[in-house]
C-alpha cells in the first residue's frame, strides 16, 4: 500500500544543514494499522509528510499502490493527495465554517454532487448527528477531532494519516477516537498510518510498529513481536511505558539467585512450560510480577521470577524455557 524507500529529508537553515529524517524503509501493507512512535523531534512529522508530499524528500522513492509519487506532476499529485487523508493533533478545523461545511469542504474542492448526502453518511460515522450546524467553538477537542476525521475521509481515502491525532485529548476520549479509527481501518478498509509519542496508542490499535530515533527507524515489526521481545534502549524505554513495573522493594536482593524476565506469546500460555522445567532441573522459582497484555489479537504474558538452587541448573532451566519460545532476560537485582 505505501512503500517508504531510502527516504531522507534535510532542512538547511542559514548555512546549516539538519538531516531530520535519515534513510528510513517502511513498507505499509493494506489493511495495517502501522503505527510510528519516537520521543519529540525524532523525525515522525517530517517522515509522515514526506508520504503525500507535504513535504519533499531530499533522495529516495514513494510508492503509494505501487505508483511512485515522487514522479508526480502538480496535477498528478492533487489527485492522489484525494486518496491520502489526513488529521492533526490540533483538529485545523476552519473556525468561521460550521460543522458541515468543514466537511464540505474537500467535496467542495473535488467538486462532489450529492454533498449533503456525504455529509449526512460521515456525520453518521463520527457520531455528530447533532452537531452539524455548530462551529468549532462549540465543540469538546473529542468532537473537533470527530470532525477532523469525517474530513479526512469525506473523499472516501484508502490512506489515513494521523499526525499526534490524540495528544491534546483526556484518556477516556483518547480512546473513543481510537476506536473510532479502528473501525474505519475495519469497516471502510482504509489503511491507517499513526505517529505517536505514546506507546498506549500503539498498544490499543496497531498491528505494526516503527520506533524512531534521530532521524532513523531503530526498529520495526509486528506489534506483538516488538513488545515481547524489544531491542533498541527506547523501544526498551517505550515498553516500559506500559509494562507492569517491579516496584523495587519487592526484590529481596540475594546473589546466588537469578532475577528473570520471561515473556511469552499466546502459545507458551496453555503448556505449564515453567512448572515443568522447574521440576525437571530441581530448582526453585519465586514469581515476583506478573501481568498480561492483550496485543493485536495476541496475548504477550510477562513473569518476573527469582530462581534459586544449583547455577547449573538455574542455566538449564533458562536454557529449557529458550528452547521453548520463551523469552528470558537476566535482571540485575537494582534494576
Ligand atoms: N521546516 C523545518 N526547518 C528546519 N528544521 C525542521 C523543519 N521541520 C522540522 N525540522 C526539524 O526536524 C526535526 C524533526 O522534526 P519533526 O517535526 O519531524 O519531529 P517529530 O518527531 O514529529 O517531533 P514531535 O513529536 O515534537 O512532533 C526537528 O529537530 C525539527 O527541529
Ligand atoms: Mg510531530
Amino acid at each position: 500500500m505505501i512503500r517508504i524507500e531510502n527516504i531522507s529529508k534535510e532542512f538547511t537553515t542559514q548555512n546549516e544543514t539538519f538531516s531530520a529524517v535519515n534513510n528510513v524503509s517502511i513498507h505499509v501493507e493494506k489493511g495495517d494499522i502501522f503505527g510510528i512512535i519516537g520521543l519529540s523531534g525524532a523525525g515522525k512529522s517530517t517522515l509522515v509528510r514526506c508520504i503525500n508530499r507535504l513535504e519533499e524528500p531530499s533522495s529516495g522513492h514513494i510508492y503509494i499502490e505501487g505508483q511512485d509519487i515522487m514522479s508526480y506532476n502538480d496535477i498528478q499529485l492533487r489527485e492522489a493527495r484525494k486518496k491520502i487523508g489526513m488529521i492533526f493533533q490540533h483538529f485545523h478545523l476552519l473556525n468561521m465554517r460550521t460543522v458541515e461545511q468543514n466537511i464540505a469542504f474537500p467535496l467542495e474542492i473535488s467538486k462532489i454532487d450529492n454533498q449533503k448526502e456525504r455529509i449526512t453518511e460521515l456525520l453518521r460515522l463520527v457520531e455528530l448527528e447533532d452537531k452539524r450546524n455548530n462551529y468549532p467553538s462549540q465543540l469538546s477537542g473529542g468532537q473537533k477531532q470527530r470532525v477532523g476525521i469525517a474530513r479526512a475521509l469525506a473523499n472516501k481515502p484508502s490512506v489515513l494519516l494521523c499526525d499526534e491525532a490524540t495528544s491534546a485529548l483526556d484518556p477516556k476520549t483518547t480512546k473513543s477516537i481510537l476506536e473510532l479509527l479502528k473501525k474505519i481501518n475495519r469497516e471502510l478498509n482504509v489503511t491507517i498510518v499513526v505517529i505517536t509519542h505514546e506507546m498506549e496508542v500503539i498498544k490499543q490499535i496497531c498491528n505494526k510498529v516503527a520506533v524512531m530515533e534521530g532521524g532513523s527507524v531503530v526498529e520495526q515489526g509486528s506489534v506483538t513481536e516488538v513488545f515481547a521481545n524489544p531491542s533498541h534502549p527506547v523501544t526498551k524505554q517505550f515498553v516500559q511505558s506500559v509494562s507492569h513495573d517491579l516496584p523495587k522493594a519487592f526484590i529481596t536482593p540475594n546473589k546466588n539467585n537469578e532475577l528473570i524476565k520471561i515473556s511469552y506469546q499466546s502459545e507458551g500460555v496453555s503448556k505449564p512450560l515453567l512448572s515443568r522445567a522447574i521440576r525437571k532441573f530441581d530448582v526453585d522459582a519465586n514469581i515476583l510480577l506478573g501481568g498480561i497484555d492483550h496485543l493485536d489479537n495476541h496475548i504477550i504474558g510477562n513473569l518476573i521470577v527469582e530462581f534459586s538452587g544449583e547455577k547449573e541448573h538455574i542455566k538449564e532451566t533458562i536454557d529449557y524455557l529458550k528452547r521453548n519460545n520463551v523469552i528470558c532476560e537476566r535482571m540485575e537485582h537494582n534494576e
